[in-house]
């Protein structure tokens, strides 16, 4: 490594920055440029009909301003734009942006494109910074500014060819975050002043982070200044465009909104360049976690995430906030508790109540996402996980005193399988240990007879229960009495050779509904040593569920 080959990014001189003591407060105007910015970064572009269901997919999720392409470079992003207006698909209320590079030839071929569209952001560019002055061009700042401004000149003579077409110009200083800022300035209000931008015409100023270089709060002080020093503000929309090679594209978007930026450019899941551009999702998301409406259709999270892989052929990693597989999911014990406790309590609060479940930023409901996912086991994974599990998805209400003992099965299960568990090996640890056991006690057969006391209907009624039950693979004929088939089963073991023991705790639910309800008994039985065990029962008999309980825990 050889930090001495890099030199920190120059401060912007700006005193009393106001941005810090901002906030957001509304949504910006959004651009969506997964059809150029995105679509020109992937290793198999986007085809007519795949960049038309995805146009499609942009205008559902609200967008009202989407970059098409670049219709001069190539016959497919030409032919693209043709069909949108030739097939009627672009709403009144949206927007189309194309990109243009300010020559003659590309302007004419990109107005000849747009006839027949009501109105469009005509997109011109050219890199301003230092290193492409010096590298990619070789020209001073004069010359810099005049590509600029021929660029506009030529765009206002060819303005005629794009016929009833309502043009507003969008000027991009490219590498904006790089270059000087007083030059950066004075570019683009020598650009605006040729548009001849008015409060009723603004032009789009958009700022790009074209290869992000320093931290947010830089470029946050970058678009407080340029905001309080072009002229004319109110002739202006300043826009952000931020790419993510530092990975603070959100970060720079964010804080370019506090200090005064109008619109935002970028892609859904940041697709783009390099490490991408701005993903809009996240941002989006971020400020509805703040009670902002994004103005933008989020809530099938799912679903926008399978259109877009399917689309571009580009993966969402399982981290991504907000849209990856693994972003509402807990596999650490303490958490699943936490999350397990907070979901509780929120069955029991009003529907609008404050969301504040510990772990989860928002309601994964609230874009479309399922709560199964939320707590997954493995070898890190707790006590509540497990039951949160069983309970979520086989509707078992196991007692609370029982979570230790579940947890360590599943737990040495992950463990043992060096790997995340499936929900079903969950209720399968769960079922071998507790329902499936038939050693060293079974039940070969089982009867019990309902006595009425002689002291008539309102006195107790006595259980009397007899039967078979093979103990360490020997067969003894039992029976007893008691209040309850439960309390005679017990009795009835009392004469074999099965150890003494009472039960020290009970609970019992229902799971299903009509012919299809079993119920459930959950019993914790002492010894006379001390020892204490667990065991389930399940059966659609309410009376045979606690005794297979019994059986269950004796079989520990
Ligand atoms: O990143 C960038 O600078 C661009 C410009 C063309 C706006 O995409
Ligand atoms: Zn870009």
């Amino acid at each position: 490594m050889k930090p001495e080959k890099y030199k920190p990014f120059a401060a912007i001189d700006i005193k009393n920055r106001s941005w810090p003591d901002k906030s957001i407060t509304k949504a910006p105007v959004w651009c969506s440029v997964d059809l150029r910015d995105g679509n020109q970064a992937l290793v198999n572009p986007m085809g007519i009909e795949q960049k038309l269901a995805f146009f499609d997919l942009l205008v559902k999720l609200g967008f009202k301003e989407i970059e098409v392409g670049f219709p001069s470079a190539s016959d497919t992003e030409y032919n693209f734009l043709r069909r949108l207006i030739e097939e009627k698909r672009i709403p009144d209320d949206v927007t189309v942006q194309v990109l243009c590079q300010a020559r003659e030839h590309l302007i004419k071929k990109t107005f000849e494109c747009l006839q027949g569209l009501p109105r469009v952001i005509f997109h011109i560019y050219n890199s301003t910074s230092p290193a492409q002055r010096k590298y990619t061009f070789n020209m001073t700042k004069e010359e810099i500014v005049k590509v600029a401004l021929d660029g506009i000149a030529c765009v206002k003579k060819l303005l005629p060819l794009a016929g009833d077409c309502d043009v507003r110009l969008e000027y991009s200083p490219e590498s904006f975050s790089n270059t000087e800022i007083d030059f950066a300035v004075e570019i683009c209000e020598a650009v605006k002043n040729a548009w001849g931008a008015t409060p009723d015409k603004k032009i789009i100023l958009n700022l790009p982070t074209t290869v992000e270089c320093a931290m947010p709060n830089i470029f946050a002080d970058q678009i407080e200044y340029f905001c309080t020093h072009i002229t004319n503000r109110d002739s202006v929309i300043i826009s952000l465009h931020p790419h993510n090679d530092r990975g603070e594209g959100v970060a720079t978007c964010e804080m370019g909104l506090l200090a005064g930026a109008d619109r935002v450019e970028g892609t859904i899941f940041g697709n783009g360049e390099r490490t991408g551009n701005l993903d809009i999702v996240i941002v989006g998301l971020n400020m509805y976690s703040q009670g902002i409406d994004p103005e933008l259709d989020l809530s099938d999270i799912p679903f926008i995430a399978a259109k877009y892989e399917e689309l571009t052929g580009m993966p969402i990693h399982p981290r991504t906030p907000y849209a990856g597989e693994l972003v509402f999911t807990a596999f650490s014990g303490s958490h699943q508790d936490a999350i397990r406790k907070g979901m509780a309590a929120r069955a029991t609060m009003p529907e609008n109540a404050v969301w504040d479940v510990p772990y989860l930023p928002i309601d994964p409901h609230d874009i479309g996402r399922q709560y199964e996912g939320i707590i997954r086991i493995n070898s890190q994974s707790g006590k509540g996980g497990a039951a949160f599990i069983l309970e979520n998805n086989y509707g078992l209400s196991i007692p609370k005193p029982m979570h230790p003992v579940l947890g360590e099965i599943v737990k040495e299960a992950a463990d043992k399988a060096q790997r995340e568990l499936k929900i079903a090996e969950v209720y399968d640890c769960f079922s071998k240990q507790w329902l499936n056991k038939t050693e060293p006690l079974s039940i070969t057969d089982l009867a019990e007879t309902h006595i009425d006391s002689p002291a008539g209907k309102n006195a107790d009624k006595t259980v009397a229960c007899r039967g078979v039950i093979l103990w360490k693979e020997k067969e003894y004929a039992i029976g007893g009495k008691g209040n309850g088939p439960l309390d005679a089963f017990v009795a009835a073991l009392k004469d074999t050779p099965v150890p003494r023991f009472n039960i020290t705790s009970f609970y019992e639910h229902s799971v299903g509904s009509g012919s299809d309800t079993s119920a459930f008994s959950y019993v914790q039985i002492t010894f006379e040593d001390g020892r204490q065990t667990w065991g389930v029962g399940k059966s659609s008999n309410v009376g045979r569920a606690g005794i297979e309980a019994v059986v269950s825990a004796l079989n520990q």
